[in-house]
């Protein structure tokens, strides 16, 4: 395998897609695609990272109530995905113009997506500036899963059915290949 050393910027692929609401302090919700850096970082207390350009309207939205929610689209919902990912809510509604339904979230004022399977509740804990974007980091208070994607207690993946990024491309994802541990001791 020859490696050619590579001046890349995003040289961790693939990486989950994330549509995240937030609200104006009048009361106004707004949604951000998210992609290029969205993750989770710590299991417990659950703990979800995302670096939002300073530029973005949805920077100003979290920073100025400290709250959030993820929710996690399906492949179908790509065209949205893409859409809300290049304009701005300072100029559109989005949730008008796709036709999302914003839902009543119970801890936190930024609506959920009633579309999206996976909704988790967030509070913004730190924001740290990193080059030029800002890393926040939240910590979830609620996660809401669509009963139809869980398969004995588990998010079943074709249900779900996520999208991931890799360098400008949505890709759905593969097949299921092995299950953590099914190595352990069989090496
Ligand atoms: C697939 C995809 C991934 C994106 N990932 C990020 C990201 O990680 N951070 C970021 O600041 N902007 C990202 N963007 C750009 C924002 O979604 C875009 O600038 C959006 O229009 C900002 O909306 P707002 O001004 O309403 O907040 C991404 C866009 C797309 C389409």
């Amino acid at each position: 395998m020859m490696k050619r050393s590579w001046v890349l910027s995003r040289p961790l692929y693939p990486t989950p897609v994330a549509l995240i609401t937030s609200i104006s302090p009048e009361g106004k919700p707004n949604i951000i695609t998210l992609a290029e850096v969205f993750m989770p970082c710590v299991r417990d207390p659950l703990t979800i990272g995302l670096a939002i350009n300073p530029t973005r309207y949805s920077n100003s939205l979290i920073r100025a109530t400290g709250e959030f929610v993820v929710n996690i689209p399906t492949d179908d919902m790509v065209r949205i995905v893409d859409y809300c990912g290049t304009v701005s809510g300072r100029d559109v509604d989005k949730f008008k113009m796709t036709g999302l339904t914003p839902e009543v979230a119970v801890k936190v004022k930024p609506p959920m997506i009633k579309e999206c399977p996976v909704s988790i509740e967030c509070r913004l804990k730190q924001v740290t500036p990193i080059g030029y974007h800002d890393f926040f980091m939240g910590e979830g208070l609620a996660v809401h899963v669509d009963e139809t994607i869980l398969n004995e207690n588990k998010i079943d993946m074709n249900k779900a059915k996520p999208l991931v990024y890799n360098l400008g491309e949505y890709w759905t994802c593969g097949t299921l290949i092995g299950k953590h541990g099914f190595t352990h001791g069989k090496f």
